[in-house]
C-alpha cells in the first residue's frame, strides 16, 4: 500500500535519491527543507517540498510539517564544513526534534541515517568526534523513544552508481564504502520490511540483493 513518507534534510544527496525512489513507486514523498530555493529540485524528483528548518522551527511547527505521514526518515546533517555547535543542533537536536514531532503526531515509524563510526566516537580524531558523539546520542534517543525505529549505519558514502547489492549486519567487522544510491534503496526497502523495526545495522556495499540482506537481519 502506498505510504506518505517525510524525509528530513530533503535536499541532501541521499534524501533526493530516496524521494525519487519513493515517488517512482507511488508513495507520497515529502521533503523537509530549510531553503525555499531547493523546492524545484524536490519537485523534479516527484516530491513535495515542505519548509521545515530543524534548528530554527519550534517543535509544534516541525510536527505540523509531518502531519499525516506514515513514516519519517532523518537524512539531515550539518555537513563536513560545520563546527561542533551545529553537530549538536542538527545531527543531534534535529533528530530529537523529529522524534518529538512523531510523538505529537502519532507517527510510529522512524528511519535514521546514522554512520558506522558511531560505534566508537572516542576512537575518532578530535575533528570528527563531535559529529559521531552527536549521531550516537541521536541513535540512543531514538532507540529509547518507543517508536518503531530502524537505525541504518552506512560506511563511507560515494556517488558511484548503485549496484543493488549490499552487506548488512548488526556489526560488520570491516570498514568500507557504499554508494548513496544503495543507501537510499535500502531505506526505501526498510519501509517494506517490518523485520527491520527495532534494529540497528551497519551497511556497506556487498554481494547480496537488498531485500535478501534485510530479510536476514
Ligand atoms: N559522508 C559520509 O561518508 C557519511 C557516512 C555515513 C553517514 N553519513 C550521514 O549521512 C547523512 C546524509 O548524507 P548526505 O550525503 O545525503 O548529506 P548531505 O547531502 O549533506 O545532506 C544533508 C542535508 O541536511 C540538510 N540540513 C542541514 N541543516 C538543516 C536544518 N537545520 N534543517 C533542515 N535540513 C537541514 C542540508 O540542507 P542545506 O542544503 O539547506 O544545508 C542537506 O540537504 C549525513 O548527514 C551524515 O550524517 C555520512
Amino acid at each position: 500500500m502506498a505510504m506518505d513518507v517525510a524525509v528530513a534534510g530533503g535536499h541532501g544527496k541521499i534524501a533526493l535519491r530516496l524521494l525519487r525512489l519513493l515517488a517512482e513507486r507511488g508513495d507520497r514523498a515529502r521533503g523537509l527543507i530549510r531553503n525555499p530555493d531547493h523546492a524545484p529540485d524536490l519537485e523534479a524528483v516527484g516530491a513535495l517540498p515542505v519548509g521545515a528548518d530543524l534548528e530554527n522551527l519550534d517543535p509544534d511547527a516541525i510536527a505540523t510539517s509531518i502531519s499525516g505521514c506514515d513514516a519519517v526518515v532523518f537524512a539531515a546533517g550539518a555537513g563536513p564544513g560545520s563546527g561542533a555547535a551545529r553537530k549538536r543542533t542538527v545531527d543531534y537536536g534535529g533528530a530529537v526534534k523529529l522524534i518529538g514531532a512523531c510523538r505529537a503526531e502519532g507517527i510510529r515509524r522512524y528511519l535514521m541515517v546514522s554512520a558506522m563510526g558511531v560505534r566508537d566516537p572516542a576512537a575518532r580524531g578530535e575533528q570528527m568526534r563531535p559529529y559521531y558523539e552527536a549521531k550516537l546520542e541521536a541513535d540512543e534517543a531514538l532507540a529509547a523513544s518507543g517508536l518503531d525505529y530502524t537505525i541504518v549505519r552506512p560506511g563511507r558514502l560515494t556517488d558511484d552508481p548503485g549496484t543493488g547489492l549490499i552487506e548488512a549486519a548488526e556489526r560488520l567487522e570491516r570498514i568500507g564504502a557504499i554508494p548513496r544510491d544503495d543507501v537510499a534503496a535500502t531505506l526505501a526497502a526498510c519501509l517494506d520490511a517490518d523485520n527491520t523495526i527495532g534494529k540497528s545495522f551497519d551497511l556497506l556495499g556487498g554481494q547480496t540483493p537488498i531485500a535478501e540482506a534485510l530479510a536476514a537481519l
